[in-house]
């Protein structure tokens, strides 16, 4: 069956959003609007698998709204909105806990890194964070997920709880008239030359939002000033930059910053080490450093003007909300027939 193009994705309110979550997400959400009908959600749900302060949460979850609506996302036209606002999330959640096998998660190497070697005191919502992804993408039936490498795993496993549920009710959703699937299968998008941005300290470590150093990491509300002192210390060696792609596989830092070039300008690590290769890193950095300015500062700039009408922020999350769980509902009603519950 054909399922109606959709896009999802979700950006967990977690502190300090930073050129990863830029490059590897957000701006591919910008891009896909010109497509498709497309929902943009802010993950609370998902940030309270590891301890939130709740004094600090709700400044988080603006913040990401900001960044959408900073970058470009038309709130409109499309949909923004924070996920406990639409409470099918966590009940769609609930089902789906109930088809993944722990087989399953047992794979999950994010689950693996994040509760690290005191597992029994991570929490269970950290365990089952994946079929709370599937059901975030699932409730809106959505077929395509913007996301960056790191959540690769995750998506597959939403397939697989798709193609399951398909599966276990496959005679009660054909009872009902949904054909012969009832979930599309999301593809995950994951393209470009930045699908996974690496710690300016560290060339074999993620950019994160929860990494100590601020060095590690641009945020999207630094400033210029340090924005150019972060590309400047960023970790390199001290080869000249080589003049082919091959040359950069070795060489995880150089990779790295030739990657973020590329997808600030829109061009291919090729296109780069074409202008730049054989030269110094000194040279590279400094243009590096006036392209990510160039880029970020405006996007920095909106956010901080923003974060100065909560209120507002508001009222587009209570708006993309209410969109939200319209569509939330009509899937809802249907796993509940297909499911075997009896409703009101
Ligand atoms: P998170 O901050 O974990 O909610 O991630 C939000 C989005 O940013 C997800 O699509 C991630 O895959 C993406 N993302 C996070 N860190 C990086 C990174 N270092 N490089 C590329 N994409 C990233
Ligand atoms: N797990 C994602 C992350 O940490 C965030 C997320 C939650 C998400 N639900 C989603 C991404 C659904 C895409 C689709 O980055």
């Amino acid at each position: 069956m054909a399922f109606k193009e959709r896009v999802f994705s979700g950006v967990q309110p977690t502190g300090n959003l930073h050129l990863g979550n830029y490059l590897g997400a957000i701006t591919k959400f910008v891009a896909l609007q010109e497509r498709y009908d497309c929902i943009y959600c802010v993950v609370d749900l998902h940030a309270i698998t590891v301890w939130q302060d709740p004094s600090e949460l709700p400044r988080s979850t603006r913040e990401v709204t900001a960044a959408f609506l900073a970058c470009g996302i038309d709130a409109k036209k499309q949909i923004i909105f924070n996920q406990s606002q639409v409470a099918e999330h966590a009940e769609l959640a609930w089902v789906f806990n109930c088809v993944a096998r722990m087989g399953w998660l047992n794979r999950m190497t994010q689950f693996k890194e994040k509760a690290g070697k005191d597992r029994e005191n991570a929490s269970v919502g950290l365990y089952v964070y994946p079929n709370l992804m599937a059901a975030d993408i699932l409730v809106y039936r959505a077929t395509h997920v913007p996301v960056g490498e790191d959540q690769k795993q995750h998506l597959e496993l939403s397939r697989d709880i798709a193609q399951k549920f398909n599966n276990d009710f496959a005679q009660s959703i054909h009872a009902h008239g949904y054909g012969e699937a009832f979930f599309p299968l999301p593809e995950p998008l994951i393209q470009g030359p930045a699908t996974r941005v690496m710690s300016l300290r560290d060339g074999t470590k993620k950019m994160s939002k929860s990494e100590p150093s601020d060095y590690s990491r641009i945020n999207l509300t630094d400033d210029a000033d340090a924005i150019a002192q972060k590309i400047r210390k960023a970790k390199t060696d001290p080869e000249p930059l080589p003049s082919e792609e091959k040359g950069l596989e070795p060489r995880p830092e150089a990779d790295n910053l030739v990657g973020i070039y590329a997808a600030l300008k829109g061009s291919s690590k090729a296109d780069v080490l074409r202008e730049f290769g054989g030269g110094q890193f000194s040279t590279f950095k400094t243009a590096l450093a006036d392209l990510a300015v160039a880029k970020l500062g405006p996007i920095g700039a909106e956010m901080k003007k923003l974060m100065q009408d909560p209120v507002y922020i508001d009222s587009v999350l209570a708006d993309g909300s209410e969109r939200a769980q319209t569509l939330a509902a009509e899937t809802m009603k249907a796993v509940k027939d297909i499911v075997g519950f009896v409703r009101r």
